[in-house]
Formats: C-alpha cells, sequence, structure tokens
C-alpha cells in the first residue's frame, strides 16, 4: 500500500536482537530519536523505513503497534563504512564539537553516498503520490536531495537531531558542499537549536552561494528552503502516567531498599558515549567523597551506562576509562555494601527507568554538548511531586528550556561539584520552586507539540519565490 507519510531513519524503532533462548527477537532501539518520533508515528499510522540493526538481510516490511515497519538491509562492510565510520566517527564528533578527533576516509563517504541512495530509492518505492516524507537525523542527510531527483512530487521534510556545528568546524568536511546541497533538497530543514539553523543557513550562504534572509534560502530552481528551529521533546504526560502507576512505585521503592536506603541518590542514565561527559561527572562526585563533603553511607551515585556503538574505537576507549574509573572510586572510597557508584552497563526499558528516575533525589546529565538530551526531560516529567534536584550542563539543548535546573560547564569540575553539592542539600522548598517551573515548560513543550509544529510548517502553502537568481557559484 503506498504510504502518504513516511520516515525515514538510519534506525527503525525496533532492534534485531537475539533473545536468551538463541532465537531472534526485537527490542525497542537505543536513543533520543526513536523515543521522540515513535509516538507520533503511533499516533499517525505512517510507515517507518529504518534499519533494524545487524546484517539479515531478508526481512520482510511488518506491522508493529500502529506502525508500518519497513526494513532496510546492511551488509557488514555497510555497517562498518557507513554507519561506524563515516556517520559516527566523522560527522559524530566534528557535529559535536570535536570533543573526539573525526577520522575523513574517503572510502567511508563512497558508503555514506551509497547508503543514502539505497534510502531514498525505497522511500520513492513506497511513497504515496504528493506524500510528506520526513527524513531523520545525520546518518541520511544525502537523502532529501536524491529522493527529491527521484520523486518531485514529494513534500520533503528533514530534521537533524543534534547539534549542526558552526562554519569553524563543519568546513574541516572534505564533503562539505555535498552534505549542504543534499540537505536543501528538503522543503523544511528542522534543527534542535536557533543557532544551529542559523550555522546552517550562513555555511549555505558561504559555501553553496545562495541567497538567503533570515531563516530562507532561495535557490535558482524557483524553491525556497526554510531553516528553523523545533526543540524536540518526550511524550510528558506518557512518562507522568508511568511514573504515577502502582508497578513503578513498588519497583522505585525496591530499588530504594535494594541500595540500601541511603538518603540520597545521584543518577545518571546515559548511551555510553564520550559526548555525555560521564567520566568528568563521576570523578567530580568522588572528589567530593574523597573530601568528606559527602558521606558514602549516606548516598550512592547510580550510573547506567546503555551499551552503543560498541565496535567503535573510541566508544572502546571510552568504555575501558569508565570501567577503570569506577572500579577505582569503588575501590578507594566504597565500604562493604556501600559502593561510592553503583554502575550498570546495560540497557532498561521505560518502566524501569521510570522507576530509577522516581527514587533519584539528583539527577545528573552533565555532556560536553547535546542536540537536546531527553533524559532530563524524562526525569522532569517523572517528578510529578515537584520535588527532585537536576543538574545540567549549559551545553545540552535542554538547557535553554529547562533554565531552573542546576547549570553547570562539564569542563569546571570545581564548578559541577559546587552544583552538585548545592542540588543535594537544597530544601525542599526551593526543590519545589524550580520543579514546578521546569515541570511547567515540560507539559506545555512536549513531542506532539513538537510533531505539530514540524508538520504544520511542512504542510504549509509554498511559492515558487519569483526572484531571477544566477545559478549557485562553486565555493
Ligand atoms: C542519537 C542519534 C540517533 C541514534 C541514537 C542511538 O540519539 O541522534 O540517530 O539512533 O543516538 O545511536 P545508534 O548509533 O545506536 O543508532
Amino acid at each position: 500500500m503506498p504510504a502518504h507519510l513516511v520516515i525515514v531513519a538510519n534506525r527503525l524503532p525496533v532492534d534485531r536482537v537475539e533473545l536468551e533462548d538463541g532465537t531472534p527477537g526485537w527490542r525497542r532501539s537505543p536513543g533520543g530519536l526513536v523515543s521522540a518520533v515513535e509516538p507520533v508515528m503511533r499516533a499517525n499510522d505512517g510507515t517507518w523505513i529504518g534499519w533494524p540493526g545487524g546484517t539479515e538481510s531478508d526481512l520482510a516490511p511488518f506491522d508493529d503497534d500502529g506502525m508500518h515497519l519497513v526494513p532496510m538491509s546492511m551488509n557488514a562492510r555497510e555497517i562498518e563504512e557507513f554507519y561506524e565510520g563515516f556517520s559516527n566517527a566523522t560527522i559524530w564528533p566534528i557535529y559535536h564539537d570535536l570533543v573526539a578527533k573525526p577520522e575523513f576516509h574517503r572510502e567511508w563517504w563512497d558508503a555514506y553516498v551509497s547508503v543514502n541512495h539505497k534510502f531514498a530509492a525505497r522511500t520513492a518505492e513506497i511513497a504515496a503520490k504528493g506524500a510528506t516524507v520526513w527524513v531523520h537525523d545525520y546518518q541520511l542527510q544525502l537523502v532529501p536531495q536524491i529522493l527529491r531527483e527521484l520523486r518531485p512530487d514529494l513534500r520533503i521534510g528533514f530534521y537533524l537531531h543534534i547539534p549542526f556545528p558552526p562554519a569553524e568546524l563543519f568546513q574541516q568536511l572534505p564533503w562539505r558542499r555535498q552534505i549542504l546541497e543534499g540537505l536543501l533538497g528538503a522543503d523544511l530543514v528542522g534543527f534542535q537549536m536557533p543557532g544551529a539553523a542559523a550555522n546552517f543557513v550562513r555555511l549555505v550562504r558561504q559555501r553553496v552561494g545562495h541567497k538567503t534572509h533570515r531563516d530562507l534560502i532561495y535557490l535558482p530552481d524557483g524553491r525556497t528552503v526554510r531553516a528553523a528551529a523545533f526543540p524536540i521533546s518526550i511524550d510528558a504526560a506518557g512518562f507522568e502516567e508511568l511514573a504515577q502507576s502502582e508497578a513503578v512505585g513498588v519497583r522505585s521503592k525496591a530499588i530504594r531498599e535494594a541500595l540500601g536506603n541511603p538518603a540520597k541518590i545521584f543518577l545518571g542514565i546515559d548511551r555510553l558515549d564520550y559526548t555525555k561527559g560521564i567520566y568528568a561527572r563521576l570523578r567530580a562526585y568522588s572528589e567530593l567523597l574523597a573530601a568528606g563533603e559527602i558521606d558514602v553511607e549516606e548516598a550512592v551515585f547510580v550510573q547506567v551506562a546503555v551499551p552503543s556503538r560498541e565496535r567503535v574505537e573510541q566508544y572502546k576507549i571510552l568504555r575501558d576509562e569508565i570501567d577503570r574509573l569506577v572500579g577505582r572510586i569503588n575501590g578507594d572510597l566504597g565500604r562493604i555494601g556501600r559502593p561510592a557508584i553503583s554502575y550498570l552497563h546495560s540497557s532498561y526499558p521505560r518502566e524501569e527507568m521510570a522507576a530509577l528516575y522516581r527514587a533519584a533525589d539528583i539527577m545528573v546529565v552533565t555532556p560536553y554538548r547535546d542536540g537536546m538530551n531527553l533524559v532530563a526531560k524524562e526525569y522532569v516529567s517523572c517528578r510529578f511531586e515537584n520535588d527532585g534536584a537536576l543538574v545540567l550542563s549549559e551545553f545540552a539543548g535542554a538547557a535553554a528550556e529547562l533554565r531552573q535546573a542546576w547549570l553547570i560547564n562539564p569542563y569546571d569540575i570545581n564548578g559541577m561539584k559546587s552544583a552538585l553539592l548545592e542540588a543535594c542539600r537544597a530544601d525542599p522548598k526551593e526543590l519545589t520552586r524550580r520543579m514546578k517551573a521546569m515541570r511547567k515548560t515540560i507539559i506545555q513543550h512536549d513531542v506532539a507539540a513538537w510533531a505539530e509544529s514540524f508538520m504544520t510548517e511542512l504542510s504549509g502553502e509554498r511559492f515558487a519565490h519569483g526572484k531571477t537568481l544566477r545559478p549557485a557559484e562553486q565555493a
């Protein structure tokens, strides 16, 4: 059946995994993209094209709880060069402020081009005439242009879930112009933050030579492309409801109990990624313990690290570093039955996350750079009793909205230590004042509002700009 709304993302919302008994099964995919887009899709009867993980090649389209899923297969070489290579070892670090050093390899770029062609071709096959196609994230930046060439009848939107870097960093990319042109195939290009949209428009003007005015880009073929910010969010009401459920309440108590009923529980939940600042945060916490500011008999830091991109070199190194650090901190500062850090390298279902959020007194979110960070928003939505403290990096997109968090600079260990202490010692009135304000923001700007504003803008009337323009010059 031809589809009227198509989501194109590198990953499907479900991941092909091997179950304990050795048979193949499905599990929810990791990351912010899936948690944000999934509820929108369920509500809209859309079709989702993406990779289910693994190298299986004969998966047929199937339905999952109101979503039509179209699996795209990838062979081992594509996984290595397109996914682990160009997407996650070239683009990812460049777009995150060079927190790690990006690698440039021409074969990786070739794989990126060919996989983007495959995704675009499959989309062109299944999209109905005049359908709306919404392409997601940094793995698929060439799809809008390729798809427009194949199917000029489509309305095409693109959304970037991660930061878009300033020109000074972006222009290191040997393929910078192709990427900008790829994105310009869309009618609407969405970003998390206004600064990211401005970076993009400036680069298009400088590097591709198109005329621009504020958030509009005028193309020589008569099209106008808009680049704007649409800060992403979560299903706030859904999370709150889950947090309020009896099962989650019981589980949250059990977690506290298992931890020895400490007076304070600190919590970090992140994909195990070097952008997240896990190392710095654990060090800051350990220094507070060592200095006697926090007592290991009275507090514990629960760090959940969700396995991610485990075959990429930088991620392997990070895992070893965190393993060593946690071992050292617990060896030096823990007591029998009282680890300083309770470290879990695993992913958990939403219910367990909600129970952890409910159990935690201080949520610690300290990325060096993050498009938005939905974990911070999930914590806030689960604190229905208006208590709990959020310590949040000012370099996460969420900091623009969650102004009442304890905002920190993750590069400043002393500043982070002070904020952790303040958040830990804050009186209940102060916590309530801050949490109430943050909850109001999250409830007003939930994921449905995000999707609705993007879709409304994308479906708006479009007129040719009617300007006479010279073709873009080679920059
Ligand atoms: C971030 C990205 C997503 C990605 C997710 C998980 O949220 O924006 O595009 O899917 O991380 O990473 P993975 O490499 O496992 O897909």
